[in-house]
């Protein structure tokens, strides 16, 4: 027999978008021609001033830990980051940089949240957040609004109970693409401030936003702002996935000095070269993120234009983010089940809304090239002309 493995450990499941990356790249190495529908990193190339800063650290050879939390440039560069985009200073003992947002994120449920403790967030939601607060001992709760991918302030704000920790916002949406707007940000900060709750904004996407549209600013609507945590990172600002850098701002110095200790006991600290590669991205040229986003703003419409063709699918235009999230539940309404035929009969890869806390939706980027965004949704529409989802379901 063997060895048992933790409770926790048997009962955290696997990211199913890491999952699905896995697949189609298990299957493009077989020699499958898979469009890769499903991914959730830009394809533009990391800016030249990050490369340039890397290997002019790989060169000095001096490539050693770094100070826990950050070092001060990086940190200092955030600072002008988070001055500039939310207008609040904030000093260098109010950030954290960690191995990417999601770290961030992590680091801050596990300096918040006790066992039992709830971290209330609204539905469609990116799916890590339920098995992370699971991960911290805390219990998800995803707020489900009347109209399914609308949850109002109202419906999210009634879900708080006194066992209520923190709250937690991804605006624009990973997987609708929309942006809360001012009157939701406004009644959420002011709700949260109020009743010393934790309000997390995870606002990985905010600048990759398109038709001119402005996310709404949490600190506007905060006055000490104590409760409020700001989450982002370069991944998806710069295309620099690979080189996990994000981090987390708040004025609440004890919570920011706890996550390093949960840092510093972990990881230690984040990786030289990303941190060198993060500065520079942050302190170069911003033209880069204008011109990703007129990429992305001319995949969306084109993505747009493709999915029309397909009869009884229904989709809201994006605001931000690189993903369309369309409702495919006239074909199937287990959208697992759909995703795996598209995998398996049309070589698209594609996620399940299931994963995202949204059934009978596909989550279908838009990060990819034109031509691959075109030729994916053209086999899903020809897959889907002659779909027999029953008999689909018993043979897929
Ligand atoms: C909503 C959301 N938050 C956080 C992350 C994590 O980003 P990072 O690569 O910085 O860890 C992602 C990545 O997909 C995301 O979609």
């Amino acid at each position: 027999m063997s060895i048992l493995l933790s409770t926790l450990a048997t009962t955290i499941g696997d990211s199913p978008t890491l999952k699905l990356n896995a697949t189609a790249r298990a299957l493009k190495a077989a020699g499958k021609p898979v469009v890769h529908l499903g991914g959730g990193e830009p394809t533009f190339p990391a800016p030249v001033a990050a490369v340039e800063a890397i290997i002019q650290k790989a060169q000095s050879r001096n490539i050693k830990y770094t100070p826990s939390s950050g070092t001060l440039v990086l940190k200092q560069a955030i600072l002008s980051y988070t001055e500039k985009t939310y207008n609040r200073p904030y000093a260098a003992n109010q950030v954290i940089v960690s191995a990417g947002a999601k770290q961030a994120l992590f680091n801050f449920l596990l300096a918040a949240v006790d066992p039992g403790d709830e971290v209330v967030f609204p539905s469609p939601y990116w799916v890590s957040y339920p098995e992370m607060i699971k991960l911290v001992g805390g219990t998800p709760v995803c707020v489900k609004g009347k109209n399914k991918l609308n949850v109002t302030a109202s419906e999210l704000l009634a879900a708080v109970t006194p066992k209520t920790k923190a709250i937690l916002l991804n605006s624009p949406c990973n997987p609708s693409g929309r942006i809360y707007s001012e009157e939701f940000i406004k009644a959420v900060v002011e709700f949260a401030e109020k009743n010393n709750i934790f309000l997390v904004m995870d606002d990985i996407y905010r600048e990759l936003v398109f038709d001119g549209a402005k996310v709404p600013n949490p600190c506007a609507y905060a006055n000490e702002a104590k409760n409020l945590v700001l989450i982002n990172g370069v991944s998806k600002l710069y295309g620099m996935t690979g080189l996990r850098i994000g981090w987390a701002v708040s004025s609440h110095t004890d919570l920011i000095a706890a996550m390093g200790r949960m840092q510093a006991q972990s990881t230690s600290c984040n990786c030289d070269l990303s941190e060198t590669a993060a500065a520079a991205a942050l302190l170069g040229d911003q033209s880069c993120v204008s011109e990703l986003c007129k990429q992305l703003e001319e995949n969306r419409n084109v993505l747009l234009e493709e999915l029309a063709q397909i009869p009884q699918v229904n989709v809201e235009k994006p605001q931000g983010t690189f993903y369309s999230f369309a409702d495919f539940s006239h074909y199937n309404p287990s959208s697992e089940e759909l995703s795996k035929f598209l995998l398996e009969k049309a070589l698209v890869a594609v996620v399940p809304g299931k994963a995202f806390g949204a059934e009978g939706y596909l989550r279908i980027s838009f990060c990819a090239d034109q031509a691959s965004i075109i030729e994916g949704v053209r086999r899903i529409r020809r897959a889907l002309e002659n779909y027999q989802p029953h008999l689909a379901g018993i043979n897929s």
